[in-house]
């Protein structure tokens, strides 16, 4: 399919090193499981500190030991400026969600990574950067994997 006609879906985090690009990669490989080629998936988080810089060597870590790369990953940031490049947005936390709604993204195109997990009360993808260990990395994979294919599901719905 030409890159034009993709739907093209933003995973979003803070700094963009940790919890989104796992995001990307994870979800990228389920869909490629399944066949699904009509998806464009990146990265970005809603700060600039790591713009143009790797994954967090732990991210990256964590996703070699699963089979995945984040080897080329560089960091960039969403702003009010390119929301219009993006058909879906994927926030991992609901301060993430709420950035982006001031940016202007609107909410019927803007979903939380966990939002089928539990609808009534959705969880975080809690950032590990600060102090999540390397459980904390381990956790958010998880995390990712759990609620990759319900994410799948709902796109290829409203496509
Ligand atoms: P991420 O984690 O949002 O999952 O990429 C963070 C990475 C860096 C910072 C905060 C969160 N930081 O403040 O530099």
């Amino acid at each position: 399919m030409q890159e034009s006609n993709k739907t093209r879906v933003l995973f979003v985090c803070l700094g963009n090193i940790c919890r989104s690009p796992l995001a990307e990669v994870v979800v990228r490989s389920v869909a490629e499981q399944r066949g699904l080629q009509q998806y464009h998936f990146e990265s970005a988080g809603t700060g600039d500190w790591h713009v143009g810089g790797s994954a967090d060597p732990r991210a990256a870590a964590k996703a070699s030991e699963y089979g995945l790369d984040l080897s080329s990953h560089r960091a960039q940031q969403i702003t009010a400026r390119n929301v219009e490049q993006w058909d879906w947005f994927i926030a991992m936390d609901s301060a993430n969600k709420n950035d982006l709604l001031r940016m202007g993204v609107p909410e019927s195109r803007l979903l939380l990574m966990r939002q089928f997990e539990n609808p009534s009360n959705i969880p975080d993808v809690p950032d590990p950067y600060y102090d999540g260990g390397l459980d904390g990395f381990e956790d958010a994979y998880l995390m990712l994997m759990e609620n990759a294919e319900e994410l799948l599901d709902y796109l290829e719905q409203q496509s």
